[in-house]
Parts: structure tokens; C-alpha cells; sequence
């Protein structure tokens, strides 16, 4: 329930899969009023307490954006034609300080150049990672990293199984797939990750890094918890330009990535120890691939 008296927090990305998560969870927790931000408020009436225009682009709209809100989440879409994080983060940052924002969260990624010690380039990692400083450094009283796994929603999406040569239906991806190296989770648990760090600024709020981890999977126990529930998908390991080609848009980057998992792993080597926070802040542990898949490939593969 809404309250004139509750502090306000603005979620940049609302109509997305990370800020919509983040606006659910909020309205779940009932503690904060929520302002969904969006390019096209006239599109997504109703999605929040308030909707209100925020085009990362265009600074000029951030002001109003923030104005009032106690709180703010902040995502940058890579994927999206032309997006230049850094510029877009920057602007955000800037405005939300300037607007007095008191809490703000960041949805970033690894540092793959410093893990890597420079050999990897995956710029929606490193891009992300660079931002942090800035936020580190922009004044806030209170703010947090929060880090999106891989999407178990990406199987079912973008990742999901195509048809391959053999008949088969299937992955032939760039890495090899006895490798443990990927850590995962279902995006919309994010939000309870996000809302339990502006209801506790004391434990996760001066730069604490929540990421999110259902599981952490090689392919081969991806494809076994799968098939086990009674697919019968393939796998093929290609070389990352075969991979790349048959991805024309972005190929070469997902080749990359894959290439960092099999290397460090998603979150980076010896990351455990990140795990137990986020799982305390979001009130429990985060769902497993076995029971998400369950429920979500089964309608997803009912339809072939
Ligand atoms: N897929 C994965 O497994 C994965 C894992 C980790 C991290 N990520 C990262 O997640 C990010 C994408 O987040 P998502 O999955 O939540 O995206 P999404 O579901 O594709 O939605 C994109 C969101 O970004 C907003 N947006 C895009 N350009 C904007 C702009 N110029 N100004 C204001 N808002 C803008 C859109 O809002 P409107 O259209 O309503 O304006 C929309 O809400 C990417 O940067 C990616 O690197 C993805």
C-alpha cells in the first residue's frame, strides 16, 4: 500500500526485466512508495505508485526523474542500439546526487579486464564495473552494488535450445561444458536482493557487492537437470567464430563471455564469500535451476 508518509524510491529500467523485478519487489515489501522510470511513461500507466520520464540519453529529463525520491535504482541496458553506459551511468549518477538521493543502487558486472589481467575484453562486464567508482565516489550517504547472474530466463529467451545439424535440439556454444563457471539465478529475484538493501542501509549500504546466485552450473549439469525432467537436449562445443558468425548482432561478445565463465567464472574466482550477504538482505536464499526449470521449461517447451 502506498503512503504519502513513506519515502520514495525511483527505479530506472521499470518496464525491464531488472527495474520491473526491483518495482515488484518493492510494492511486495510495501515499505517504500515506488516511481517507475521510463522513456514512454504514457505506455506503462499503472506500473507504480508514480510514472514518470527518464531517458538516459537525454540528462535534462533525469532531474524530475529523481526529484524527491529517497532511493534510486539505476541499470544501463548495453544490449539497447547505441546505449553508452558510461555516459548514461554518469548523467544518472550526477542527477540523482544533484536531487538529493540519499540510497543509490547499481546494478553492475565484474571487472573481466582486471580479472583477466587484461586478456578478456567483454565490454558489458568491464563497462559496468568501471561505473563503479564513480558511484563509489559521488557522494551518497548510502550505496550498493548489486550483481545480475546469468538469467535462468536466457534459456527460455535469447540462450534458449535451437535445432541443431544432428536434429537435435540444443546449445552449441563456445565453452567447454564440464567446466563449472556459471553462476545463475532468476532475474526477478533481483528485486528482493535491491528492496532488502534500501530497507537495511546499515548492512548493505556503503558498497557492499549483492550478487545474485540461484545456482553455479556448468552446461553439461544444465543440460542434466534438464533432461532429467524429461528434455532430451544436445550440446556441441564450437569455436567461438563459428558461434559468432551464427550470432551476427553481439555473437562476438556472448563468444567472449563464454570464454570468461570457462576462465574465472561468472563472478569472478573465489566469490563464494559474496554469496552469504545478498542471501540475508533478500530475507532467503535464492531459487535453484532444478525447480525454476521445472515450472519454466516445461510450458516453454510444451510449445514446440
Ligand atoms: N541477460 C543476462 O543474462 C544479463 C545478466 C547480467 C546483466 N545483464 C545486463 O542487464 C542489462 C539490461 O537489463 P534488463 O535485462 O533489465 O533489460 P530489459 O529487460 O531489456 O529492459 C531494458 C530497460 O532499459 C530501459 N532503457 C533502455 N534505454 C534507456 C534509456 N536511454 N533511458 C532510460 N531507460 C532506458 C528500458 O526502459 P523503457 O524502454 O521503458 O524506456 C527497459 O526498462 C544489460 O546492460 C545487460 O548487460 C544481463
Amino acid at each position: 500500500m502506498s503512503s504519502s508518509n513513506q519515502k520514495l524510491i525511483a527505479v530506472i529500467g521499470a518496464t525491464g526485466q531488472q527495474g520491473g523485478a526491483v518495482v515488484r519487489a518493492l510494492q511486495a515489501q510495501g515499505q517504500f512508495n515506488v516511481r517507475a522510470l521510463t522513456r514512454d511513461p504514457g505506455k506503462h500507466r499503472g506500473l507504480a505508485d508514480e510514472v514518470v520520464e527518464a531517458d538516459l540519453n537525454r540528462p535534462e529529463t533525469l532531474k524530475a526523474a529523481f526529484k524527491g525520491a529517497y532511493g534510486a535504482f539505476l541499470v544501463t541496458n548495453f544490449w539497447e542500439r547505441g546505449a553508452d553506459e558510461l555516459k548514461q551511468a554518469t548523467a544518472a549518477v550526477r542527477a540523482a546526487k544533484d536531487a538529493g538521493v540519499k540510497h543509490l543502487v547499481w546494478s553492475t558486472l565484474p571487472d573481466v579486464e582486471t580479472i583477466s589481467g587484461g586478456k578478456l575484453h567483454v565490454p558489458h562486464f568491464t563497462g559496468k564495473a568501471k561505473i563503479d567508482r564513480i558511484v563509489r565516489e559521488a557522494g551518497f550517504e548510502n550505496y550498493t552494488f548489486v550483481i545480475a547472474p546469468m538469467y535462468y530466463q536466457g534459456l527460455v529467451g535469447a540462450l534458449a535450445p535451437q535445432k541443431q545439424a544432428d536434429g537435435s535440439l540444443g546449445w552449441a556454444l563456445p565453452m567447454d561444458p564440464a567446466v563449472r563457471g556459471i553462476h545463475m539465478g532468476d532475474i526477478n529475484e533481483l528485486g528482493n536482493i535491491v528492496s532488502g538493501a534500501f530497507a537495511h542501509p546499515d548492512q548493505a549500504g556503503h558498497g557492499e557487492y549483492l550478487p545474485l546466485v540461484g545456482d553455479f552450473l556448468s552446461f553439461n549439469e544444465i543440460i542434466d537437470t534438464l533432461n532429467r525432467q524429461g528434455h532430451k537436449f544436445s550440446f556441441k562445443q564450437v569455436p567461438k567464430e563459428v558461434f559468432a558468425a551464427s550470432f551476427p548482432r553481439g555473437g562476438a561478445e556472448a563468444a567472449e563471455t563464454f570464454r570468461y565463465f570457462q576462465a574465472h567464472t561468472y563472478l569472478g574466482s573465489n566469490s563464494d564469500h559474496q554469496i552469504a550477504l545478498p542471501n540475508k538482505i533478500a530475507g532467503g536464499k535464492a531459487t535453484r535451476f532444478s525447480t525454476w526449470a521445472r515450472v519454466n521449461f516445461a510450458s516453454s517447451a510444451a510449445t514446440r
